[in-house]
């Protein structure tokens, strides 16, 4: 069944862009999954642009503007996955048709992932309104979490359901808030950790997603969430080797946390 995922913040350059590109590159290419991307940031669309692909004909704005339909506005990446990119001049779209619009061309994928905009208007509501569950990317400082609060009171209103957060950007310092910290003022789940690291932003400036690019910390988290996010185990991993994993070392919480995200997907 197709599911479709939003990847909300109310705040700019937390990494929602790179966990849409480096998790739908995931989904297609370790699970084999059919995966669309769509620009849901219209005020400031750079979905294509992570991943090398400037000046689109046709957008999703030409498609929300009725200029054009939305199976014109698909393009294949190269990357496994397609993606519909937004364009950076126009203006006057109504963004709630999205819903619509996607639901006509649904049915050719197993997932999608909507890059949402930061913006608290119709656009991060035609992110929820469009989208059957919602990940919000936050890091682990207070001006940040206090928008992540406000995001996931605005999904509640909405009644969207929030599978758990995306923590972003972490150093390890202890000046950071911790994962108890966030979790407990949120209510939310953490379902990843990703570290700061060179190796995203190398990968962003080679136009990839980050997850074909090389291996790292980030890349396995991502990974393990792509798994938990469809309910189906990553090959590569040996059951037996986790399971002495978890023997030898306390287990992280965001790995708790995507166990019972993946029991739940599954039901
Ligand atoms: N884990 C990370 N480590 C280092 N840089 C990151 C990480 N995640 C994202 N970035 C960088 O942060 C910047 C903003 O990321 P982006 O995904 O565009 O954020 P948003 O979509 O929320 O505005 C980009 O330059 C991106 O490469
Ligand atoms: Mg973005």
């Amino acid at each position: 069944m197709v599911k479709t995922i939003g990847i909300i913040s109310i705040k700019g350059g937390v990494g929602k862009t790179s966990a849409v590109t480096a998790l739908g590159a995931s989904l297609a290419n370790d699970f084999k999954k059919k995966v669309l991307l769509v620009d849901g940031n219209f005020s400031a669309p750079n979905l294509a642009l992570h991943i090398g692909f400037i000046n689109p004909e046709i957008t999703i704005h030409h498609v929300l503007d009725n200029k054009a339909n939305i199976k014109e506005a698909i393009y294949e990446t190269g990357y496994g996955f397609d993606v519909i990119p937004g364009s950076m001049h126009y203006s006057q779209i109504n963004p709630l048709k999205l819903r619509d619009r996607l639901g006509e061309i649904k049915r050719k994928y197993d997932v999608i992932l909507i890059d949402s905009s930061p913006n608290l208007n119709d656009e991060i509501l035609a992110t929820m309104t469009a989208s059957d569950e919602l990940i919000v990317v936050t890091t682990p400082d207070i001006v940040t979490l206090a928008t992540t609060l406000r995001a996931i009171k605005l999904a509640k209103l909405r009644k969207t359901p929030i599978n758990g957060l995306i923590l972003n950007k972490v150093h390890n310092k202890k000046f950071e808030l911790s994962l108890d910290e966030i979790e407990n003022t949120c209510e939310t789940p953490i379902l990843a950790v990703l570290p700061h690291e060179t190796q995203v932003l190398e990968a962003l400036s080679k136009s990839l997603p980050s997850t074909m690019h090389k291996n790292s910390k980030s890349t396995k988290e991502y990974r393990k969430l792509a798994s938990s996010l469809i309910g189906e185990e990553y090959k590569k991993n040996s059951w037996l080797g986790s399971k002495l994993k978890m023997f030898m070392k306390k287990v992280p919480k965001q790995d708790v946390n995507r166990v019972l995200l993946k029991v739940k997907q599954r039901e």
